[in-house]
């Protein structure tokens, strides 16, 4: 039992009291997903490696080293779309609730959160993320930087947050899903991902989506092949990751990173190439895996779009439950370089 303290203002103001988070990853059944698709990525030919795996408390450190790189164009490019249009889109929107889908240190995010205090309108954060360090971190951040804000986080992946968002609703709602996370999925697992999304929203809600869009072969490979490694360590952190979570004995002085953009299918892929051949065991799942010189373990694909591909494809989203709500594309912004898009869409307000 907590003690309850009465508060001398009207409206209590501490950081405790503005700050909720919601912890989703232990449960159960999410943990048994997770693990079921790192196996079956271990035991399939050619191997992956599901790449929520990356983000653990170092992964999601070695991430925001990532963003500032002087290679790696997409953070800041995005950023500076979202600096010059946050009012626009805020001023829009007007949503009394913002969820953001992998916010890691929500930086970019303050470009909005500027906006919402301009117009002194309050606001409950809602930030995503799976790991618990850097979403605790940067909403102490927050909350001290924005006298005004309410966070409600939460520890979990995509699925479990979306799953569990369906079920309150404060009022109108914008979700966010920033820095071409998007980029890392599958067709069919972008049709998945953006129904979720659809069928959370309720009419005249919005989503803003960002995306990294195609460019030169040279400056996609530059941006995940950085002269400093940081990628390479980011990488292969995931080995080591493994090995933490369960048991594992993968030696990351036997793997190599690689990065290359097929442009065939418009991707980054990441890989790690075993030096020579070894056996793997983790022995918390149990696994012992052969693992011969020169095989490519799959970590990541980060996809490239084009704009009006992707413009099409959301215009012609609509919720399968509800029927005839369809997602509609309000505004793309973009840089002057058209290096990346930010698409803001409103799920369809009923036919009066
Ligand atoms: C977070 C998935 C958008 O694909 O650019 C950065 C991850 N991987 N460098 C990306 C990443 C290597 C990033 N996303």
């Amino acid at each position: 039992m907590s003690t309850v303290y009465p508060s001398t203002n009207h409206e209590s103001n501490s950081i405790e009291d503005r700050l909720k988070i919601d912890y989703l990853l232990d449960a159960k059944t999410a943990e048994k997903n997770d693990i079921q698709d790192l196996i079956s990525g271990l035991q399939n030919t050619p191997k992956s490696i599901p790449v929520r795996y990356f983000y653990d408390s170092q992964g999601s450190q070695l991430f925001e080293q990532i963003c500032q790189l002087p290679e790696y164009y997409p953070t800041r490019t995005e950023a500076s779309i979202l600096k010059q249009y946050a009012a626009e889109i805020v001023e829009q929107t007007k949503a009394i609730e913002l969820i953001e889908l992998g916010s890691g240190s929500s930086t970019k995010t303050r470009y909005l959160l500027d906006a919402y205090q301009d117009l002194h309108t309050p606001l409950y954060y809602s930030p995503v993320d799976v790991s618990d360090t850097i979403l605790k971190d940067s909403a102490y951040k927050l909350l001290a930087d924005y006298p005004q804000l309410k966070i409600q986080g939460k520890v979990a992946t995509y699925d479990r947050a979306l799953e569990q968002m369906s079920s309150y609703v404060l009022g109108r709602r914008t979700i966010i899903f920033l820095g071409s996370s998007i980029g890392n999925f599958k067709d069919s697992e972008c049709d998945r991902f953006i129904n979720q999304v659809t069928a959370v929203l309720n009419p005249g809600d919005y989503f803003l989506l960002g995306i990294d869009l195609q460019k030169p072969k040279k400056i996609l490979e530059a941006a995940y092949n950085d002269s400093q490694g940081v990628t390479a360590a980011f990488n292969l952190n995931m080995l080591q990751h493994l090995n933490h979570r369960f048991q594992g004995n993968f030696n990351l002085d036997l793997f190599r990173h690689q990065a290359i953009y097929n442009s065939n299918e418009h991707q980054i892929e990441m890989y790690l190439i075993a030096q020579q051949d070894q056996l793997i065991s983790l022995k918390d799942l149990n696994l012992t895996l052969k693992v011969n010189k020169g095989e490519k373990i799959l970590t990541e694909i980060s996809r490239k779009f084009n704009l009006e591909q992707m413009k099409q494809y959301l215009g012609n989203i609509s919720d399968k439950e509800a029927e005839g709500q369809n997602l509609n594309l309000i505004q793309t912004y973009t840089d002057e370089q058209q290096w990346f898009g930010l698409l803001l869409c409103q799920k369809q307000l009923p036919n009066p």
